[in-house]
């Protein structure tokens, strides 16, 4: 599959870094399935991103295909979707390196995100730390991605890809594509079962109230038992004052297709305990599959090698496009 000028193009990306979540699932990966058939889609496996925190080698490696093999399972195709990992273009940080001449040093310091991170890793506030946004909109820019679905945490990434893509249009001509951000709806922020204030994050230093997507049945179970509810005792979507009820709901509606009215309905006059467990059946039964099929996967290193050597050349192809024409309008001068 080559470049595909009738669809509109779309551009994702996740970083390597601990196991995914449900909240993951839900909110990303779930979509981009969804996605690849509207869109031409092309989504990275971000090392480079992933490195701005401290890594062990050995596993951002192993995750690097873990992700990629759980991708394949949910369902991307990489016929429909081109998928490779950021450091195998070397455009990503040649094009960052442009982009930096763009950017303010005071817009970067103001990043929710960069002042997160500095606060949590405070022995390390390292300059890749900082520059993870310009890093970002070089990767979206250089696909001239019209459409990036992400989660809410990643809005004001986005506002400033496009800030800077204005900012270099203006200076020069048009030359990127400005992107619009897609954010989901439903599930856009499944919470942490333990505290539903808090967001389900996948670096979360609580795993009991995280469902990773490797989790075994009794573990899913045993977490989703000991989600935090409220004492009302019904099962009633409202996430003002039954935020832990309404987590609940979002995470089996998703994975039932069915409707929070339809929910609501089926645990009318039930308790809470035989609402926890339906939603860890059928959380745990969706799994499993995916898991067994993401296992199978890892097995076949082969198969995986060829997926990502085959997206490396697809995206190489329209990042160094992208990136030629950069060059050209800033006058590097051409051989
Ligand atoms: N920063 C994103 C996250 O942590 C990952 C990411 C890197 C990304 N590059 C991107 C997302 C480009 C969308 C587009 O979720």
């Amino acid at each position: 599959m080559e470049e595909n000028l009738a669809k509109k193009r779309l551009y994702s990306a996740v970083q390597p870094t601990n196991a995914l979540t449900i909240g993951n699932y839900i909110g990303a990966i779930n979509n981009m399935v969804a996605l690849q058939d509207e869109y031409d889609c092309t989504y990275a496996i971000a090392n480079m991103h992933a490195i701005t925190v401290r890594q062990q080698p050995a596993q951002l490696r192993a995750n690097t295909l873990s992700v990629l093999a759980l991708y394949l399972a949910c369902g991307l195709d990489p016929q429909k979707c081109t998928l490779y990992v950021q450091s195998h273009v070397p455009c990503h940080a040649e094009l960052a390196w442009v982009l930096n001449t763009f950017t303010y040093v005071g817009e970067m310091e103001r990043m929710t995100q960069f002042k997160d991170k500095s606060a949590k890793h405070a022995d390390n506030i390292n300059m890749g730390l900082m520059d993870y946004p310009v890093l970002m909109a070089a990767d979206i820019l250089l696909y001239k991605a019209d459409v990036v679905p992400v989660g809410i945490d990643q809005r004001q990434h986005l506002e400033i890809c496009r800030d800077i893509a204005v900012r270099f249009n203006n200076v020069y001509s048009p030359t990127f594509t400005v992107p619009e951000g897609i954010y989901p709806k439903v599930g856009a922020k499944i919470a942490d079962l333990s505290d539903p204030a808090k967001k389900m994050s996948k670096s979360s230093e609580n795993p009991a109230g995280t469902i990773f997507m490797n989790d075994g049945r009794d573990a899913i179970i045993k977490k989703f038992r000991r989600a935090v509810t409220d004492s009302d005792g019904e099962v009633r979507y409202d996430p003002e004052n039954k935020p832990g009820i309404s987590n609940l709901l979002s995470i089996y509606t998703v994975f039932t297709g069915k409707s929070v009215a339809q929910a609501e309905a089926e645990f009318a006059g039930r308790g809470y305990g035989d609402f926890k467990s339906a939603v860890a059946e059928t959380v745990a039964d969706a799994l499993a599959p995916v898991q067994a099929e993401q296992a199978r996967l890892l097995a076949d290193k082969g198969y995986l090698d060829s997926v990502l050597a085959e997206g490396a050349r697809r995206a190489y192809k329209t990042a160094s496009s992208t990136l030629a024409k950069v060059y050209r309008k800033i006058g590097f001068y051409q051989l």
